[in-house]
């Protein structure tokens, strides 16, 4: 793969944004000593995929549309399905999982699926410390970001370096093979243990008046990016557009880095990734880690090739996922009043209302993932296991 050069690098403390970087070849062959752009090998990419969990969080997606993001996972990538399918009156999640299953049979692979409200995976989830993600009914909150805490926990039983995820609702299977080799190549060029790579696609296709347009701008993200950018704005007193991604759903990072991520619920997720680092290391807030503060964390954002092509879940929808992503940049401590000023006025609020405040869960790395697996294990129905094979041994962050 063959990627543009970057030259902007936006710092906040030890947070370091590069500036969104194109594909420029999806093959660049088989020489490496290439002139133009940087170029990771096949081979490199390979190394990486050996080491990365594909997470799939998943809600009433199609099987076919499932089979097909399935086959565009790169081989050696381990999968982890998290599904909050509906299971009644007919049971999603048992296709979904059979789905998975004769993938691997077929492709002989490994995998993990299981349902977020499955009663053994709350007891997991409570026994490990975290409490707080289970709703009156005792069950795991339904929402995106609940699921990816999911993941990035199975993704830590696995012992493997890198998580990465990608959403089920995806039409085109090259998109995602695309997706996970520039999850490879981005983690092949960090410099730091403590990385992120963020997927900005390159455009979306809707049919207008009976032809196909290419929408270059996600309507949530450009809002969500721009008052990201405002925020690094105030700090440096230079305005910057360097956010493309801040709802990027496809992205990957080394676990050293996601063990030490707070997760937010539902759709605030994505964007609060980036509350989080600068509220965590970017050296306004105390941050109890002086480890990644010595070293730098790296945020690779890459615009990749294929159209993003998946299920329009309709305007409300995102109008939600908006809001979702305004009230936890409104909240964090390192929004500063200009920055909060311009969030209620975008958002029409009178004075006396504040925006309500998404959940945010602790660090997958503070939980105790030996009972979590040993509850898993022996409690969760929905729990399987494909090829793999787990035990209590878990590395700690
Ligand atoms: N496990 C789980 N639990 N998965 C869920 C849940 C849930 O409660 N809700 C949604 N999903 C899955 C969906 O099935 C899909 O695979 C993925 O999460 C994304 O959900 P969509 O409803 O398709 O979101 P979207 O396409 O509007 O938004 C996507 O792109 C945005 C950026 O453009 C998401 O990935 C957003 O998180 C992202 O910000
Ligand atoms: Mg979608």
């Amino acid at each position: 793969m063959r990627l543009e050069y970057t030259h902007l690098t936006e710092r906040f403390g030890a947070v370091r944004i590069h500036e969104l970087q194109r594909v420029i070849e999806l093959d660049s062959g088989a020489e490496t000593g290439g002139r133009s752009g940087l170029i990771v090998s096949d081979e490199a990419l390979r190394a990486i995929e050996r080491e990365l969990v594909v997470v799939i969080p998943c809600k009433n997606e199609t099987r076919r549309v499932i089979d097909g993001v399935l086959s565009g996972i790169p081989h050696d990538c381990l999968i982890v399905l998290v599904s909050n399918s509906s299971r009644t009156p007919v049971d999603r999640y048992e296709i979904e999982a059979q789905t998975v299953a004769d993938f691997c049979r077929a492709t002989d692979r490994d995998a993990v699926c299981v349902h977020q409200r499955d009663p053994g995976l709350a007891a997991a989830l409570k026994v490990a410390g975290v409490p707080e993600i289970l709703d009156d009914e005792g069950l795991v909150r339904s929402g995106k970001g609940e699921g990816m805490l999911v993941g990035m926990a199975l993704a830590a039983l696995s012992g493997r370096r890198y998580v990465g995820y990608v959403d089920a609702d995806n039409y085109v299977p090259g998109s995602v093979n695309e997706y996970c080799k520039v999850f490879a190549a981005g983690l092949h060029l960090a410099e730091s243990p403590y990385a992120m790579v963020r997927i900005s696609w390159h455009s979306k296709p809707k049919l207008q008046e009976g032809r196909l347009f290419f929408s270059r701008r996600g309507r949530a993200s450009q809002v969500t990016n721009a008052f990201l950018n405002q925020i690094i704005g105030e700090y440096s007193s230079f305005g910057t557009d360097v956010v493309a991604t801040g709802n990027a759903g496809e992205h990957a990072m080394t676990m050293e880095l996601g063990l030490r991520l707070r997760l937010a619920g539902g759709f605030a997720v994505e964007p609060h990734q980036y509350v989080d680092l600068f509220e965590q290391f970017g050296g306004v807030l105390d941050s109890p880690h002086s480890d990644v503060m010595a070293s730098s964390v790296e945020v690779r954002q890459i615009e990749t090739r294929n159209p993003h092509f998946h299920d329009d879940k309709g305007e409300e929808h995102v109008a939600d996922m908006r809001l979702q992503a305004l009230h936890v940049l409104y909240h964090s401590g390192i929004s500063l009043p200009p920055v909060r000023e311009a969030i209620r006025e975008f958002l029409g609020l009178p004075d006396d209302v504040e925006p309500p405040c998404e959940r945010v869960y602790p660090p997958v790395g503070t939980l105790a993932l030996d009972r979590l697996i040993g509850v898993l294990t022996s409690e969760a129905r929905s729990f399987r296991q494909i090829g793999t094979g787990w035990s209590a041994a878990v590395p700690s962050p």
